[in-house]
Formats: C-alpha cells, structure tokens, sequence
C-alpha cells in the first residue's frame, strides 16, 4: 500500500472512531429532544392573530379552557394548546382540504449558504403560525434530519425510505410510509437516509434507457409528493448540494423557489452561475416531458453582518441585481442561530444563548424574514391569495 493510501485509510478509521465516540455521546437512545416551549397570552394571542385581550375575553366567556398557570400565577400555553384554541375560534390559516400544498424548495448548490439552517427555522416558524409542514431532507449530509432529532444512521436497515423510493431498482412505492413524526405535533418529515447517494447513481443509470426511464426518474419525487401533497400546508425540501438526478427531482417537485445567498462576494458570484444552471435544468426538464412552473422564486440574504463594510456593499449590490426578487429584510448573521444550530437546534426551540435582547432581535429578523415567505405561500392559493395577511384567515366563530 503506498504512502498516501496508507495515510488516507489511516485518517479514515480514526474518523469512524471519533464518528461512532460522538454518536454515543450526542445520540444517546435516551436523548431524544422533548419539545419545551410555551408561550405568555402575549405572544400566543399574536401566533393565533388575535389581541390578548380577545383571547382572555374568549377564556372568561368559556369559549375556550382556562390557561395553565405557573406557580407565580403568570399564564402560559403550550404548543398544542395554540392548535386547540385555533380549533375552537374557527381559526384555520392554511389552504383549504382540495388545494395543494406549495412546495418550496430552499435551493442553492453551494454548501455552507444556510439552506438547511433557513429550512428548519421556516419549518418551525410555519408551525408555530398554525401551518402542516413537511420537510424532505433531500441532502446525504442529513442536517435537517439530524435537527428534527432522527438520526440517519437509525435509517440503515429501514427500507422505508426516501432512497429506496427514489431508486428505480426498488420495489418500495408508498412514498407516506417514509414520512416520520417529529417531536412538533405538525410537522413532519422524511428525513435523509445514507441510501440517497445510491438512489442517485439508480437514477443516472436510467440515461442509458433513456426516453419513458429518464422521464420516470426525473419526477419520482414529484409522483411521491403528489400523494401527500393534500396533507399539508407547505411541504420544504433542503436539496443536495450537487445538481444531479436528485437535485432534478427537488426542482421538478418544487412550486416554489427560495434561494439563500449570504452577502459575501465569493457567493454572490457563484449565485450568477447558479441561476444560469438552474435555467438550463429547467430546460431539461422540459426537454424530458417534466415542464416545471414556479409560482414564485425569491432570494434571501441569508447571513448579513452590518457592520462589515464589505457586507454592506454586497447588500447594495444584491439589492440592486435581483430587484423585485429580492426579500426586503436579510437574515442577519447571529451568534444564537450558530450556537442553537451547533445544539441541532432552531432558535425558537432554545432560550436565549447570551442577552434577551440579542436574542428577541434575532427572532424578530427571522419573523419579519419568514412573514415575507409566508406572504408568498399563501398567495399560491387562490382561497388565500387576493385578501391579504389576516384577511384570509377565515374565522367561523
Ligand atoms: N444567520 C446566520 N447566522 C449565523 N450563523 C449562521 C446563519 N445561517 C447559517 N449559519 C451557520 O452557517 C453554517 C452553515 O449553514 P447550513 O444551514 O448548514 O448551510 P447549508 O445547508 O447551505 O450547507 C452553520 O454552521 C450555521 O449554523
Ligand atoms: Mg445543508
């Protein structure tokens, strides 16, 4: 064995050591994240779209449950109290039972821009506002899985999964059964499997067929999300990181694009070639009888430092390229997005890592971000689409 493949066999085995010591540590069996968020009426009557004080005036007329109470007395509701009380005022948010979900596709082949920071956070943001999500973790590098707490290593000898239904050399066809609980009560996932790399190369190996085979495996994934698609209200898809067969398929299932790019020059410029190699998949899609039809496609700055003065410039740039692409409000680059992601975490699942206020102000930039996809998403039904924010949640009570 030479030198070098002895060096490289050398680093590989100690990586697997350090992988499997890390597994036992992080993923202990009994380390499964129990959800632990409850809201002031403050901010639960803000989630739900009404005032504090409808919510407290609803509570003292019975129409709905009494809250639960700290022991100090201060009020407080739970995640699945917000479904109830939205239950119970007629308060439905999403689309109506016969329309589809929008499909949305955080997209960027570069690694590293925050695809699936921005997917789990817009997944948790979405929930938390009264939407069914879905989230399809279409990277081997399996993130988004890891930070709705699956590991994709639990996935090995499991059948069911996105791989095995991706791959045309599997019989497995029931693309529902791959999809899992998460510990939020409306979201779910299918999450990222280490079979996805081989469903890849089963995929490309339909070239050789070519015609009906090629078209097949273009829109597996669209064929799968189909079946589900009346299920939920927005179903988000972190793609690979490469444009092969499986990002053709995130592109075909898609209805809708958001595309992080964060305001750094190197990025900015590759985000030039991106949006011409998307344009040229989209021609083949359509090449191989899967025309693809987006109902909206929007750039997001996904990590903004103002204080840099280069980030500003590049901010000014990105502002005057894509023009009416563009979402008004960056993601500002924070400490407590890293630190709650490096915890597999959203920061709306944690407490505040430093100070509240640098906590509140994170939060706040990623709601005013998200309440601009949310805007798009629900112009996507035509039940929601001409009547605005609040108007189109419809109120039977
Ligand atoms: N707004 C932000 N502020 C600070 N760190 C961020 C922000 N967005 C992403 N990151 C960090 O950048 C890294 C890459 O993000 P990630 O979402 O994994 O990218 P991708 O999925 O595109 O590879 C992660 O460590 C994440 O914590
Ligand atoms: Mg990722």
């Amino acid at each position: 064995m030479s030198f070098t493949v002895n060096t490289l066999r050398n680093v590989t085995t100690a990586c697997q050591q350090m992988r499997d010591h890390i597994k036992t540590i992080v993923f202990r069996p009994d380390a499964h994240k129990t959800l632990d968020i409850t809201f002031g009426p403050t901010v639960a009557a803000e989630l739900i779209g009404r005032t504090p004080e409808a919510l407290a005036k609803a509570e003292a007329k019975g129409r709905l449950p009494q809250p639960k109470q700290l022991p100090n007395g201060r009020r407080f509701y739970t995640l699945e109290d917000l479904t109830q009380i939205r239950e119970a005022l007629g308060i439905h948010v999403g689309k109506q039972p016969d329309e589809d979900a929008v499909v949305l596709a955080v997209q960027n082949f570069k690694g590293g821009v925050g695809k699936s920071t921005i997917t789990k956070h817009l997944a948790d943001y979405l929930a938390l506002h009264g939407y069914r999500v879905l989230v399809i973790d279409c990277d081997p590098q399996a993130s988004t899985t890891t930070m709705f707490d699956i590991q994709p290593e639990t996935l090995i000898d499991d059948d069911q999964t996105l791989g095995a239904f991706l791959s045309p050399r599997s019989t497995f066809s029931n693309f529902a059964e791959t999809i899992r609980d998460t510990p939020w009560p409306t979201i779910k996932i299918v999450p990222s499997s280490l079979g996805l790399q081989d469903a890849e190369w089963d995929l490309t190996s339909t070239l050789r067929e070519g015609g009906q085979a090629v078209r097949e495996s273009l829109q597996a994934l669209r064929i799968g999300i189909a079946s589900v698609t009346k299920d939920f209200d927005v179903i988000l898809l972190d793609p690979p990181p490469a444009m092969g067969f499986l990002g053709l398929n995130v592109m075909a299932a898609a209805t809708g694009l958001l595309i992080p790019v964060p305001a750094r020059q190197l990025d900015y410029l590759s985000t030039i070639h991106f949006m011409d190699t998307i344009a040229d998949n989209i021609e083949i899609l359509e090449q191989n009888g899967t025309p693809v039809n987006y109902g909206f496609i929007r750039v997001v700055c996904s990590t903004f430092s103002p204080s840099k003065p280069g980030e500003n410039d590049m901010w000014r740039i990105m502002q005057a390229t894509y023009a009416g692409l563009l979402l008004g409000q960056p993601i500002l680059a924070s400490e407590e997005i890293k630190n709650a992601t490096q915890a597999f975490r959203s920061i709306y699942e944690s407490k505040p890592s430093a100070s509240h206020q640098t906590y509140t102000r994170c939060r706040d930039n990623l709601d005013a971000v998200f309440g601009e996809v949310e805007q798009q998403i629900r112009q996507q039904w035509s039940s929601t689409s001409l009547t605005g924010t609040d108007a189109g949640v419809s109120v039977a009570a």
